[in-house]
């Protein structure tokens, strides 16, 4: 699958990974999932998804990129359960094929809402290869049925999230926001951090409000301000299974970060810089300690999943 010519029968998707400035949980609901009060900011660290037309009832994935061995390519891989879904609710399975390249930048289970960027640029791209008429509210929805945070890798820049993370409100956002993302050795599954949260706060309720400071640093562009507000409470949960992260957020704020938090659920540790040279700077520093397995740079926020090339 190496295309090279543009035509119909092929359509190029991006869609970004991202950081949550506020992550407030709240104790578990019935149904498993957490109730969330959430801040989520696209970044500039994007999965690209090609998709060609295939035969009627063939879906087919192949991924490239650092840690593409990683990704299921088999009938869990949320892009071929997007695009099942997506014919499923328009005429059928059997009615529809699709053979996706997916090339990875976003980490792997990093916490940075990789697979769900994967499932929202699946949306986007098969809806426009296969001519299906689908509005936005419709494809969140769809989104919202594959994973909390696919509705917001649609949206994408920055947003409030209430519910699972999925009922989503653009959030007023000025200038940019420059992170260096650290990408430790160590793994972590969302659901088992999850798990360790209930285990750390038996009487959770409500999901806390995000800080207000927050909302007020991010309206008037004031990076110092979103920094002193950046908060998130799968943090502890994340950092007891994974006690060297701890080392890695110290390492990255001993190195000049205004904050660091961890990304989501982890392990990615994600730092706020003052302006991209303080981020230049601290990807180089944090690089020569030699604490984590690879160093991002990235700027947000950047629009959601799109067409592209
Ligand atoms: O929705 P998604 O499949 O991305 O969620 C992965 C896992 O994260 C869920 O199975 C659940 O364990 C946990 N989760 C949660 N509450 C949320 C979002 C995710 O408990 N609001």
């Amino acid at each position: 699958m190496k295309p090279t010519a543009r035509s119909d029968d092929r359509v190029k998707v991006r869609a970004p990974g991202k950081v949550n400035l506020a992550l407030r949980v709240g104790g578990a609901r019935p149904d498993g999932y957490h109730p969330l009060n959430t801040v989520f900011q696209a970044l500039s660290l994007f999965d690209d998804l090609t998709a060609l037309l295939a035969p009627a009832g063939e879906y087919r994935i192949e991924t490239l990129g650092d840690q593409a061995h990683l990704v299921p390519t088999d009938d869990s891989n949320l892009a071929l359960r997007a695009a099942r879904l997506l014919a499923s609710r328009h005429g059928g399975e059997d009615r529809y094929g699709v053979a996706f390249e997916i090339r990875k930048t976003i980490p792997v289970t990093g916490g940075m809402a990789g697979g769900s960027a994967d499932a929202a640029a699946a949306l986007v791209a098969c809806a426009h290869l296969w001519h299906i008429d689908i509005s936005p509210s419709e494809l969140e929805a769809l989104g919202a049925e594959l994973g909390a945070d696919v509705p917001f890798c649609l949206l994408g820049s920055t947003a409030f999230g209430r519910g699972r993370g999925d009922v989503l409100v653009p959030i007023l956002s000025r200038g940019g926001y420059h992170w260096v993302l650290a990408l430790p050795e160590v793994e972590l599954s969302t659901p088992a951090v999850f798990r360790r949260f209930d285990e750390l706060n038996p009487d959770a309720g409500a999901a806390p409000p995000v800080p207000p400071g927050l909302l007020e640093g991010l309206a008037s562009g004031d990076v110092r301000r979103v920094a002193e507000h950046l908060v998130n409470d799968l943090q502890p949960a994340a950092l007891s299974l994974r006690p060297h992260l701890a080392e890695v957020l110290d390492a990255g704020v001993g190195a000049g970060a205004l904050a660091g938090i961890v990304s989501g659920s982890g392990p990615t540790c994600a730092f706020l810089t003052a302006n991209e040279d303080a981020a230049v700077r601290l990807s180089g520093a944090l690089a020569g300690l030699g604490v984590c397995r690879a160093i991002r740079r990235a700027s947000g926020p950047v629009p959601g999943a799109r067409l592209f090339g």
